[in-house]
């Protein structure tokens, strides 16, 4: 896989099939020029959900790509590709989950390591899972050193009342703008076609 946004759009994907109704995606950067002064840039990607959740011993298992619950065929390899990305990068991942509360799985990334995959389109990938998905809330947020913004469903179906869907195409061109704009903001003079996708 060659975009990190198509690992977060393959691990929300669980979230939907394990019946979240409420998935967070947090895409945090730390630039070697930020306050930290910190010698590496690092990425961490952060997708929480509210679904079923795992047992102890599923998540023992779910780094494991011979392990899935799928009947289709008996190899998953969203989570281990995940890992593998983070890892490759001297990075690092982790995974929370118990049974009735949901999920909560956190990569970090090395940014200037060579091995890094670049974030790639993370406002697409976000503006299809809400398109596909129009009964779920997810919560977006992004930030880059100390600016940061969020797209959060909740706020919008509050403004928008229960009788506009929020995948019509009004909606979806307005939330494709608005990621557009902040993530613009966000970046603010920095060029940084990386960060953009
Ligand atoms: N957010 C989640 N909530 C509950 N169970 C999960 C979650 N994410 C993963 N799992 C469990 O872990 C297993 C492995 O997930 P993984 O994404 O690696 O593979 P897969 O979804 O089975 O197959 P693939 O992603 O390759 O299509 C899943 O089959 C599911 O049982
Ligand atoms: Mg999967």
């Amino acid at each position: 896989m060659r975009e990190l946004s198509l690992n977060v759009m393959d691990i929300v994907q669980n979230s939907v099939t394990a019946k979240a109704t409420f998935i967070e995606i947090i895409v945090k950067e730390i630039t070697n020029d930020s306050l930290l002064s910190i010698n590496d840039s690092l990425l961490s990607i952060i997708i929480k959900d509210n679904g079923c959740g795992m047992s102890e011993k599923q998540l023992k298992n779910v780094t494991d790509p011979f392990f899935t619950t799928r009947t289709t065929r008996s190899v998953g390899l969203g989570i281990p590709l995940f890992k593998m990305e983070a890892e490759q990068t001297g990075g690092s991942f982790s995974i929370d989950s118990e049974i009735g509360l949901g999920t909560t799985l956190k990569a970090n990334f090395v940014t200037s390591h060579l091995d890094m995959t670049p974030l790639g389109n993370i406002n697409s990938t976000v503006s299809i899972l809400i398109r596909c998905n129009p009964d779920i809330d997810f919560l977006y947020r992004r930030s880059i050193d100390d600016k940061s913004f969020d797209l959060d469903t909740k706020e919008l179906r509050q403004v928008l009342g229960n009788d506009v869907p929020l995948n019509s195409s009004e909606v979806m061109q307005w939330i494709d703008e608005y990621l557009k704009e902040q993530t613009q903001n966000l970046i603010g003079g920095k060029d940084n076609n990386e960060i953009i996708g």
